[in-house]
């Protein structure tokens, strides 16, 4: 193992009553890496998500950002150690802006880990000053992600594709090093998903961000990851290179199906 990882989770199990949904799950992830985690429905990708973030705590296992332990933190403690994350369920207010959305990601403390009503008490914490600086902060983001024709828009009233991309900016606002994608392409169109191809690789060549990508396309995954873990039932398949997991007899059985 490379010497002082970025980010490394070691061991972490976590059962739901009898369910084993995972099971001493281990690996690493290098600053500035896109590593994909795949795996068929119920492999546990989603509960490892939550492991990390903590909205789950893993029974077992631990979990570290630049040496420093995260395991069992709430939610909120982890977003201080810039650990930022999408739902596999879009997690918007659909009733504000897209602008108002990523403004109270600026100053969510997540406490239940679900982007709570609470933040509006954020919002209308802010002072003035504070107020115009998180704005010009959220512009920025939105210039960044070419949001700008839905920036005053109700999210309810943009096409989904373009809600995946307002909460990706949403998760652009708490600052992250590490972001967590969870099926940022599921649901949208081939043209959708190859300018989010596009905007991912951006957050990390422009912005530095490393990104833990859950995701089903295994064409997206091919074309984006640095390297890619295949779970199956809470435990890892095979973690390596993409031909070397794409190509892994285990994988292409498990996941991808005979060819
Ligand atoms: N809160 C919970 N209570 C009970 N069981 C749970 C809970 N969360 C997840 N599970 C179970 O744990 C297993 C792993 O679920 P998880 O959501 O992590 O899978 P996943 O790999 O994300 O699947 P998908 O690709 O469908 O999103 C499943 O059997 C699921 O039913
Ligand atoms: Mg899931």
């Amino acid at each position: 193992m490379s010497n002082n990882p970025f980010f490394t989770v070691d061991k972490i199990s976590k059962s739901f009553g009898g369910l084993q949904a995972l099971k001493e799950l281990s690996f690493h992830v290098n600053k500035g890496e896109i590593y994909s985690v795949i795996g068929p429905n119920g492999a546990g990708k989603s509960t490892l998500f939550n492991c990390i973030n903590g909205i789950y705590k893993p029974d077992t296992g631990s979990v570290k950002i630049q040496g420093q332990e995260i395991t069992g933190l709430r939610p909120d403690q982890v977003a201080a150690h810039k650990i930022s994350r999408t739902f596999q369920n879009i997690e918007l207010f659909s009733n504000m802006t897209t602008m108002d959305n990523i403004l109270l990601g600026r100053h969510m403390h997540m406490k239940t880990g679900v982007f709570s009503a609470s933040a509006m008490l954020w919002k209308n914490s802010f002072s003035a000053k504070d107020e115009t600086e998180h704005r010009r902060k959220v512009d920025e983001i939105i210039d960044f992600l070419d949001l700008q024709a839905s920036r005053n828009k109700l999210v309810s009233q943009l096409p989904y594709g373009i809600q995946k991309i307002a909460e990706l900016g949403r998760a652009l606002a708490t600052e992250p090093e590490l972001l967590l994608l969870d099926e940022p392409a599921a649901g949208l169109t081939n043209e959708e998903r190859e300018d989010l191809i596009f905007w991912i690789r951006d957050i990390r060549d422009e912005l530095g961000i490393t990104i833990i990508l859950i995701e089903h396309n295994i064409q997206m995954v091919s074309e984006i990851s640095d390297r890619i873990i295949a779970i199956n039932f809470g435990k890892k398949l095979v973690e390596g290179t993409v031909q070397e997991v794409t190509n892994n007899p285990d994988v292409v059985r498990a996941y991808l199906g005979a060819d």
